[in-house]
């Protein structure tokens, strides 16, 4: 496995193995890597003969009062995680190669950023979409891999992709858990023991809400709202319930009764957890029942 710090090297190889008949994949990473992190490279090598993992904690999409100085960040571990799940390059940029020293140019999707994480993080989904086609100049794969354990960004990254006719397929992989359900995520090691444990209550709730669409028949989505908030602070009154969404998965299109509503369902949430912030998902299929 070899390690890319440039543009025009990475871009140079991308085009060697595309003139050689090869297909490729990237798999795009802010580093401090974990078993979600590798399944993607997993499922990436399966599908592609030459698989890169870009590793790159991108300023742009961190507000002013975010993590970015303290995100995690351990180079050596991810190269062995790297290697091991069966990566064949990292692209490691630093700051300096991927926005210059005067970049003035952002790719913006409207609508579907406006709620959600986009509503508390403002500006953060305009940093990802420019990272993310950046990324996408700069490695030119067949394959992009992106977890489902982040929708919101799927959905933006996808709509950004069709909207600029970008020459990738986008494969979205499922979402890797803790044994306790919790969503594997590099920001879990801000949690303590007890925090990790707890919360595992956001998974339980999304699960609850999916029990009273599919099995329960609730439709209203406000008084399955209602409930999950209310079992939510019974069980975590320590934690903040930022927000429990249930919207349509592909524009994000908030939701409020279900009874004529046929196809996929978002069911989101994110929470603090002391200072720590986590988002969480799962997606469900509704058919009418045609009695
Ligand atoms: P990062 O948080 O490092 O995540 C990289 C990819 O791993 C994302 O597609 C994310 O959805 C996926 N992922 C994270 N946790 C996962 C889990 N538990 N199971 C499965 N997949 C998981 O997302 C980013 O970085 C950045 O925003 C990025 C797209 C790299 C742009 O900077």
């Amino acid at each position: 496995m070899k390690v890319i710090k440039e543009i025009s090297a990475v871009q140079d190889i991308s085009d060697y193995f595309k003139c050689i008949g090869k297909k490729t994949g990237l798999v795009p990473t802010m580093g401090f890597l974990h078993e979600g992190h590798a399944s993607l490279i997993i499922k990436a090598k399966e599908e592609n003969d030459i698989v890169f993992v870009s590793i790159f904690v991108n300023p742009t999409q961190f507000g002013k009062n975010e993590d970015f100085g303290k995100y995690p960040r351990d180079f050596e571990r991810d190269y062995h995680i790297c290697e091991k799940a069966g990566a064949d390059y990292i692209f490691y940029p630093d700051i300096k190669e991927m926005y210059g020293e005067n970049s003035l140019t952002s790719v913006t999707v409207s609508g579907i950023t406006e709620r959600l994480e986009g509503e508390i993080r403002p500006g953060h989904f305009t940093g990802v979409a420019t990272v993310v086609l950046k990324l996408l100049n700069a490695v030119k794969p067949d394959n992009l891999y992106l977890g489902q354990k982040d929708a919101q960004q799927n959905a933006v990254v996808g709509k950004m992709i069709s909207d600029l006719n970008v020459d990738v397929n986008l494969k979205i992989c499922a979402t890797m858990r803790e044994a306790n359900g919790l969503a594997m995520s590099s920001r879990n090691t801000y949690l303590t023991e007890e925090q990790r444990t707890k919360a595992s209550v956001l998974y339980f709730l999304l699960e609850k809400a999916k029990k009273m669409i599919l099995e329960e028949n609730i439709s209203d989505v406000s008084e399955i709202k209602e409930i999950i908030s209310d079992t939510f602070k019974q069980m975590t009154p320590e934690f903040e319930l930022q927000y429990f969404d249930i919207a349509e998965n592909k524009m994000l299109t908030p939701l409020s009764d279900l009874e004529s509503f046929e196809g996929e369902i978002l069911i989101s949430l994110a929470a603090k957890v002391g200072s720590t912030r986590l988002i969480d998902n799962v997606i469900l299929r509704k058919i009418r029942d045609r009695k």
